[in-house]
């Protein structure tokens, strides 16, 4: 699926994270379950995935499912975990012969054990891919990302190994579930809400954020292509001013 990559253009992002929304309404104006526009959403992580691959983005996050997204009916959940599964046993190969690698974050502890299995296997199988990484939210928080980086840098206090003084911002940031990876460039949440709903809350502190109105099944190669154009004439001053933040 994934065409050759282009060399990356200045002005692109190097990680892209997405809130992949909008499913339910694209179901409802159709008068079909739910379900199917989770359903009918996967093309455009396919397209999502294939398009960032191809223009040299190295990170994307996808968000799939949220902490509080347990809360919905029971049997949305249910139809959501089995696409998961399905989506996985169909896509990893592919994915796999082309480059990218799959990591899952979130607190995988609460999925079903079959779904779990499927996780670990599909890291495993591509864990060895340096094309692209492409990690997927799943039963993730931003806010229980930052409990669980707190609790470790207090077992480290408790330890004995880490003084309360020593923690600074880096230290924390290393131990999120994204430690390893630079901050996102580029955030896309479709749906039309303007809001980021718990993701990645320390990550996003100085990031480029694109609300797109048309719902996730609708996501297609135009809609990224308008959102890295935004993303390349935005000027990022990180808190200075324009003319300090662009002195050349
Ligand atoms: C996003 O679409 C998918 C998940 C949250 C799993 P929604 O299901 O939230 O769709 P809307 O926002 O109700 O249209
Ligand atoms: C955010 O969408 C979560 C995912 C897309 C996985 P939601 O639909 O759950 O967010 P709210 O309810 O609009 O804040
Ligand atoms: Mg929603």
């Amino acid at each position: 699926m994934v065409a050759q990559t282009q060399s990356r253009e200045p002005g692109t992002p190097r990680h892209v994270a997405v809130i992949m929304d909008g499913n339910g309404r694209w179901a409802a104006r159709r008068a079909l379950p739910r379900h199917l526009g989770h359903r009918a959403g996967v093309k455009a992580v396919r397209a999502t995935v294939e398009g960032c691959a191809r223009r040299g983005v190295e990170a994307l996050t996808l968000f799939a499912f949220s902490s509080e997204n347990w809360g919905r009916p029971a049997e949305e959940v249910s139809k959501l975990m089995q696409l998961f599964v399905e989506a996985m046993e169909r896509e990893v190969d592919e994915l796999s012969r082309n480059g990218i690698r799959l990591r899952f974050i979130g607190d995988l502890s609460k999925l079903q054990p079959h779904l779990r299995d499927g996780v670990v296997d599909a890291e495993a199988r591509t864990a060895g891919n340096d094309r692209m990484t492409v990690n997927v939210a799943m039963s993730y928080g931003g806010r229980w990302d930052i409990v669980g980086a707190t609790r470790k840098l207090a077992s480290a206090v408790a330890a004995g190994t880490l003084l309360p003084e020593a923690i600074d911002e880096a230290s924390l940031a290393r131990e999120l579930a994204l430690g390893d990876t630079p901050d996102p460039d580029l955030f896309i949440r479709t749906g039309g809400e303007q809001r980021i709903s718990n993701f990645l809350l320390w990550n996003l502190a100085y990031r480029e954020l694109n609300f797109c109105d048309c719902l996730w099944p609708d996501f297609n190669d135009a809609e990224l292509e308008r959102a890295f154009h935004h993303f390349a004439g935005r000027q990022r001053r990180f808190g200075l001013t324009t003319s300090q933040a662009f002195v050349v």
